[in-house]
């Protein structure tokens, strides 16, 4: 397989935002565009991405964990995440290739933080443990009415049945996440960039690779340097 140039040094982004908002089809695309230009690529999601996180996500999502509280899950969503970054991400980003994280510590902040009602110093705590250090170089928001992501999700998933563990939760909560996650937003500028996903796919997907392409090219010469594949 052609695994495309590596640069000298990695590019760690992540996608977040509520449910439904587009970012499995988005980064599809975005993967699809960056390999047709020859960058290294690497496609992985949270809560998962490496063969224990993998093992522990089914937990999380049928609600198997839930009866043991919201600091349990966010244990469980952290001990995922920290065998992820050591197993796929940390690898990735160290061998010169471009990660795209579906979900990552930002939802935990969000879902476990926000709406599970863990202290933020924990949360904060918990989050430095996980990621040692791996904190993503640009992060996209997906902003998108919550009404309108759940109305997507369930078409998705061809009707109201099969709905995860965090989906069945109310509208109320969801509108909390979506504040939640804009307040990051604001709060870390350099990090993160909302993308208005309530437009059709196509639209979307010209705003993100154009914010990508941007963002990479920003970097200074040196960390865009290529070399061929080993
Ligand atoms: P999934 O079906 O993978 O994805 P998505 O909603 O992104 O299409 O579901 C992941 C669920 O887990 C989602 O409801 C968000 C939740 N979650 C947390 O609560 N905390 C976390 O740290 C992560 C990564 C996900």
């Amino acid at each position: 397989m052609d695994k495309g140039f590596r640069l000298a040094r990695g590019f760690f982004i992540t996608f977040e935002g509520g449910e439904g908002a587009g970012k499995s089809t988005q980064i599809e695309r975005l993967a699809r565009k960056m390999r047709a230009k020859k960058y290294d690529i690497v496609v992985t999601r949270e809560p998962g991405g490496s063969p224990g996180a993998e093992a522990v996500r089914h937990v999380l999502l049928s609600g198997a964990a839930e009866p043991f509280g919201a600091k349990m899950e966010a244990f469980l969503f952290a001990a995922a995440r920290s065998d992820h970054v050591e197993q796929v991400i940390r690898p990735a980003v160290e061998r010169g290739a471009i990660v795209l994280c579906d979900r990552f510590m930002d939802s935990s902040r969000v879902y476990q933080g926000v709406t599970g009602g863990i202290d933020v110093d924990f949360m904060d705590a918990l989050e430095q443990v996980a990621i040692n250090g791996m904190v993503p170089d640009m992060t996209l928001i997906f902003d998108i009415d919550p009404a309108e992501g759940l109305r997507r999700a369930t078409v998705r998933r061809g009707g109201e049945a099969g709905a995860d563990r965090f989906e069945k939760e109310t509208l109320a909560i969801h509108r909390k996440r979506r504040e939640a996650f804009l307040a990051i937003a604001a709060a870390e500028p350099d990090r993160c960039i909302v993308i208005d996903a309530s437009g059709d796919p196509d639209m979307v997907e010209n705003v993100v690779t154009a914010t990508v392409f941007a963002a990479l090219e920003a970097r200074t010469p040196t960390q865009n340097r290529q070399t061929a594949p080993a």
